[in-house]
């Protein structure tokens, strides 16, 4: 079997264990005589993985008793609404900061709902490469809550050593391309979501992680159905989850725990982006990383060719020689390698070796 090294922003690579396992009880669900996509959401056999994967997320993050673990449908395109639809009421306007094409998105989202404020945007030039520097961030003392957008996937900018302070003001963050690529302090944060389909998942499940005391003040004039306190209250189970996700994403926290856990994640991906920059520094002249060193995404490394022809060419022969994804996004063009939790060290290095050997026959 020939698996190639797959560098794709999301949808994304999976780890291999996972997805054997999954193949192997996937027509006969441990001894069920069916597979897990024919089980009801609330028989036993789904329940146990649906519990244990929630389990493993909070004892890998160590999510505190007070924050509840949702896994909703609908994207993080959809909590783009929902959030606000939740913790913006009609009296207040929420803040929101602007750092890449994502959060942007986020910010227009809002707009539709309610009262929204720009507190800080690195979109200088509509380039989004750097991050805004602390004082930059004016944050409105009243706001309901302060939204930000911790790794910018398709800019490839991050906020990796420092997170805005906002005081009493609820920290609201879309870590929908680095969650879980190390451990951090959810008591920093007052709601966290994420798409699946980057570090631990397939898409088709949202991860939040919420206070929640938050939750319990969200509105209530809002359906049902998108209020963060109909779905903590059946915990994910209010209407039908997405129970084949929902294992997946179980399969892949017990992978990151037999592993190591998550330092032993976050060695690896730091390895994986030190490679990759310290030979695009060490080529600065062919291949052009734009994102301010500071601001340099561990997970989605963006940089440019010589020339759109030079990328091109890259593109497709890489593909045959067996790298897939490395196209950039097509709003802003490029290159850029997404090197999630389930990239290996290795196939960077084999990656970083073809680079190397394209730019020789390609000058
Ligand atoms: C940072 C970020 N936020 C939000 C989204 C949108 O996610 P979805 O396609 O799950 O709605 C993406 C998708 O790539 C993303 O990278």
């Amino acid at each position: 079997m020939a698996r190639v090294h797959n560098f794709n922003a999301g949808p994304a690579a999976l780890p291999l264990s996972v997805l054997e396992a999954a193949q192997k009880e996937f027509v006969d669900f441990q001894g069920t005589g069916m597979s897990l996509l024919e089980h009801s959401h609330r028989g036993k056999d789904y329940d146990a993985v649906h519990q244990q994967a929630i389990a493993l997320m909070r004892e890998l993050l160590a999510v505190p008793d007070d924050y509840q673990i949702l896994f909703l449908q609908g994207g993080a395109s959809q909590q783009f609404a929902v959030i606000p639809m939740n913790l913006l009421p009609a009296d207040k306007s929420a803040d929101y900061v602007v750092t890449g094409a994502w959060s942007q998105k986020a910010f227009g989202e809002a707009k539709n709902v309610g009262k929204v404020r720009l507190a800080a945007s690195t979109e200088d030039n509509k380039a989004f490469t750097r991050l805004p520097t602390r004082d930059e961030i004016k944050v409105d003392p009243s706001a309901a809550y302060l939204h930000f957008t911790s790794n910018e996937t398709i800019h490839g900018v991050e906020f990796k050593d420092w997170y805005p302070e906002t005081g009493s003001v609820p920290l609201v963050c879309d870590m929908s391309s680095d969650f879980m690529w190390r451990k951090f302090d959810v008591k920093r944060f007052d709601l966290i979501y994420a798409g699946a389909q980057k570090n631990i998942g397939p898409a088709g499940v949202t991860v939040v992680i919420a206070r929640k005391s938050l939750i319990e003040k969200g509105r209530t004039d809002i359906p049902k159905i998108f209020r963060y306190s109909t779905h903590a209250g059946e915990n994910s189970m209010y209407n039908t989850c997405p129970t084949f996700g929902i294992y997946i994403i179980r399969n892949v926290m017990q992978w990151i725990k037999d592993s190591g856990g998550l330092d032993q994640i976050e060695t690896w991906n730091r390895e994986k982006a030190k490679l990759t920059y310290d030979f695009l520094d060490a080529h600065a002249s062919y291949f052009r990383a734009p994102v301010a060193k500071d601001a340099r995404s561990v997970m989605n490394i963006v940089f440019r060719l010589p020339s759109e022809q030079h990328e091109e060419k890259l593109i497709k022969e890489a593909k045959a020689a067996g790298f897939v994804g490395l196209k950039g996004h097509r709003s802003v063009g490029g290159i850029r390698i997404s090197a999630y939790n389930a990239v290996s060290v290795d196939s960077v290095k084999q990656l970083l070796a073809f680079l190397d050997k394209f730019e020789k026959a390609n000058p």
